[in-house]
């Protein structure tokens, strides 16, 4: 880890929402302060801090991961989404959409890690079982819905209303 030894940080490039990013960064900068504090990108929120609440769920090469807990170096050279990046300009992704359209939301503040979620779980599994998409949101806490209309958008968003395997 190549260390400045007059500030005490290291340098680190990667790419956020497409763009390539280069910065300076303290070795102990989790990748949700690198997003919120150095990036201003507020989408991920915190909430437990602990990798229990998934409220700050972004994707790294793709991968759903707890930003609270990820420490931002280990994200050197790597692709990180978040929900700032998911639309394609003006055009929703099909996850935003369905969570609209399910009306999968009330406050909002787990939205970001859910949609980011669900959509890693889709990546992975394209149609999945509605067991399936239960099981892998069980780590995104939703304090309003009750779960039922964010299990129907994602459903949704898969091209299905319910059932199959996966
Ligand atoms: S804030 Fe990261 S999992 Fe809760
Ligand atoms: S919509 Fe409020 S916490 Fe999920």
């Amino acid at each position: 880890m190549p260390i400045n030894h007059q500030n005490g940080t290291i340098p680190m490039e990667l790419t956020v929402n497409g763009r390539a990013v280069s910065l300076e960064i303290p070795p102990q900068m989790t990748l949700l302060d690198l997003l919120r504090d150095r990036l201003s990108l507020k989408g991920a929120k915190r909430s437990c801090d602990l990798q229990v609440c998934g409220a700050c769920t972004i994707l790294v090469d793709g991968h759903a991961v707890s930003s609270c807990t990820y420490l931002a170096y280990e994200a050197r050279g790597a692709d990180v989404l978040t929900i700032e990046g998911l639309a394609d300009g003006n055009t929703l992704h099909p996850m935003q959409q369905a969570f609209i359209d399910n009306g999968a939301f009330q406050c909002g503040f787990c939205t970001p890690g859910m949609i980011l979620a669900a959509k890693s779980l889709l990546d992975e599994t394209p149609r999945p079982s509605e067991e399936k998409v239960k099981e892998y949101m069980e780590g995104n806490i939703c304090r309003c819905t009750g779960y039922r209309k964010i299990l129907e958008a994602i459903l949704d968003a898969a091209g299905k209303s319910g059932g199959a395997s996966g």
